[in-house]
């Protein structure tokens, strides 16, 4: 591997080989999705917590601070959204001069497999992963279902998760599903879970979580269980100690609520 996308892939995976992403990009096909209507405000207290933030450059640009910024995962994929006809039909929204320009770590493309759309997604990936990888920029493959929530269970999932990994994708983001060592190990490059609809308890989404970690997962990219939580700076600390720290599920729910009492 080259020293650039080296470089770039240990901003995004800690030494201990985890990763927390915080995503943010939901309003680029749901609009001002709640708790994100203004995103600068939202990541503010959450950002010394995650080990990058997932956005479009829009949001970046408007809302989060070049100084103090963490490593960047930009989203790159788009066109399409909640009240037109088709979640999948998406395409390249953003150019590699402007990904240079942003300074990303990475990027990430959403594939719909299965879908109308699956041909266009797969390539607007490999598109996308032969453009960066000329200039060392990994590209994180996002495996979307749309509406279709059903699909989140192991066969569907392998099947995206390793035809992304087959088109170069250098991380892998899915959603956790029940066996998901089977995911995980038919995908040659890192899985990295996706939040998925919110849970009904905090202690849901540690077991998931935790479970998928077990399962051989490097970390998550955890949107809606943590800013949409009524104490998301207790959530994303308490998330932070089960992906770094190892805590039991159990123990992280009585971090969180002890941190919830103090509004930590
Ligand atoms: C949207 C995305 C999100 O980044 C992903 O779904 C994670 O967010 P959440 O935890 O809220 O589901 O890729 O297309």
């Amino acid at each position: 591997m080259e020293w650039g996308m080296k470089n770039r892939m240990s901003q995004l995976i800690q030494p201990n080989g985890r990763c927390f992403f915080l995503p943010i990009d939901h309003g680029y096909f749901q609009g001002p999705t709640t708790c994100l209507e203004r995103p600068g405000k939202t990541i503010e207290p959450l950002l010394p917590y995650c080990d990058a933030l997932f956005v479009t450059r829009g949001v970046l640009r408007a809302a989060v601070k070049p100084e103090n910024a963490k490593p960047i995962i930009l989203r790159v994929s788009g066109g399409a959204s909640i009240v037109g006809q088709d979640l999948a039909h998406e395409a390249l929204t953003t150019s590699i001069e402007e990904i240079i320009r942003l300074n990303a770590a990475a990027v990430g493309v959403s594939i719909f497999v299965g879908s109308d759309y699956e041909h266009e997604s797969l390539m607007n990936l490999a598109d996308m992963v032969n453009l960066c990888e000329d200039v060392g920029i990994p590209v994180m493959a996002v495996t979307a279902v749309g509406r279709e929530l059903e699909k989140q269970e192991v066969r569907y999932l392998s099947l995206s998760c390793r035809i992304a990994a087959e088109l170069g994708a250098r991380v892998v983001k899915t959603y956790w599903c029940k066996d998901f060592d089977r995911v995980v190990d038919c995908c040659p490059v890192p899985v990295v879970m996706a939040g998925g609809p919110k849970c009904e308890t905090e202690l849901e989404v540690f077991e998931f979580v935790h479970d998928g970690l077990r399962r051989g997962a490097i970390g998550v990219n955890l949107g809606r269980n943590v800013w949409q939580n009524p104490y998301p700076v207790a959530m994303v600390r308490a998330l932070r100690a089960v992906i770094h720290e190892d805590e039991t599920p159990k123990g992280a729910w009585k971090l969180y609520n002890s941190l919830k009492k103090t509004r930590k």
